[in-house]
């Protein structure tokens, strides 16, 4: 059974092609490497001893889309990460956001009309909720008007989909909303690799400790919070890729079910960035250089996920904790610094 991965080669496309390879499904990989490597193409057949299909192509042209598919007809399933994804850069430059985010999906659903794949599995984000006025967040709370257009294409795009699968027969669609991905593969052959300065909290925790930053900015400890500084739910990558496993299989069992739905993907728990910084020196052993500065403009103060409809609906449950995150993802920014010394 073959299932796409677009942006099979980023952060958490990788651990997902690791997981579906390893459960028995046949991937193949379209990404245009504007934020991966092709490497990561051999270190996930060095995790499970085979090479995943790989095509270096932009999903926004539509012309290759759809040659992709005359190509591969027998493309199943496919799961949508292909997409920019930093805040600060859609504020600044929205059209490029708007224009990459939304036409690869356009041009997705496009070619599934006309094509034997039938099921959609996307990427959203616990950022359609905003800051929710009840915690822990079900999938039913209200969504929020977008603060970045970042998030904007992540609503914009789960309203697509919901008209699409409305309009066309033979379209399925699951949207997953992230918590806060973090942590690597325990081979430490795959994780995340931020081109340039990160903007998430746990890579920039793993540069400063390597030496790569002088110090971890806290963004602001006035918060209404034990410690004063923002509540996340962070979740382990690979728990993450897991459940995108168990979504492709649910369009599997019930092809002819008609489907739109939506789940929270966390772990139900919420942890302040202290936290996880007194996480990473417990599991590290190293002293991490860090200074409290003031808020960063567009953070919610604290958001957590009602995880029981992915519990009872997916029979999925989150089951790494923090200190596994930060052990996972320290190892992968050494080993990541020993490839870079012998270069
Ligand atoms: N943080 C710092 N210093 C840093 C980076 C982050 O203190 O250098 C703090 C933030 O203020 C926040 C927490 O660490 O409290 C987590 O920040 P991240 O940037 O790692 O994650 P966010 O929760 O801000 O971002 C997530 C997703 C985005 C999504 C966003 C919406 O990673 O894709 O939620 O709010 F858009």
């Amino acid at each position: 059974m073959k299932i796409l991965v677009t942006g099979g080669t980023g952060y958490i496309g990788s651990h997902t092609v690791v997981e579906l390879q390893n459960y028995g499904y046949e991937v193949v990989i379209v990404d245009n490497l504007s934020n991966s490597y092709p490497e990561v193409v051999d270190n996930i057949a060095k995790i499970t001893g085979k090479k995943p299909a790989f095509e270096k192509f932009d999903l926004t042209e539509y012309g290759k889309t759809k040659t992709f598919f005359e190509k591969h007809p027998d493309v199943e399933a496919m799961i949508h990460f292909a997409a920019y994804k930093a805040v600060g850069e859609s504020v600044a430059n929205p059209l490029k956001y708007y224009d990459n985010n939304l036409r690869s999906l356009i041009n997705l659903l496009s070619c599934m009309k006309d094509h034997r794949a039938h099921a959609l599995v996307f990427s959203s984000s616990c950022t359609v909720y905003g800051q929710p006025e009840q915690l822990p967040v079900s999938e039913d709370s209200p969504i929020q008007k977008a603060w970045s257009p970042y998030g904007n294409t992540k609503q914009i795009s789960e309203e697509i989909i919901h008209d699409s699968i409305n309009a066309h027969e033979g379209i399925n669609g699951i949207a997953l909303r992230y918590f806060n991905p973090i942590g690597a593969h325990d081979s430490a052959l795959i994780g995340e690799y931020p081109i340039g300065v990160p903007d998430n909290l746990v890579p920039y925790i793993t540069q400063t400790a390597i030496g790569k930053r002088e110090a971890l900015r806290v963004f602001g400890n006035d918060y209404d919070t034990p410690d004063g500084t923002p509540i996340r739910d962070y979740i382990h990558v690979v728990d993450l890729a897991k459940a995108h496993v168990i979504a492709v299989d649910r369009f599997i069992k019930e092809k002819n079910k008609k489907r739109f739905e939506v789940f929270n993907l966390g772990t139900g728990r919420g942890n302040t960035v202290l936290e996880v910084v007194n996480a990473f020196e417990r599991v590290s052993g190293e002293k991490l250089n860090y200074k409290i500065v003031d808020r960063r403009q567009g953070d919610v103060e604290k958001v957590w996920a009602d995880t029981s409809f992915a519990n009872k609906e997916l029979g999925w449950k989150a089951e790494r904790d923090l200190d596994d995150m930060m052990r996972t993802a320290w190892q992968w920014e050494k080993a990541l610094a020993e490839k870079e010394n012998k270069q």
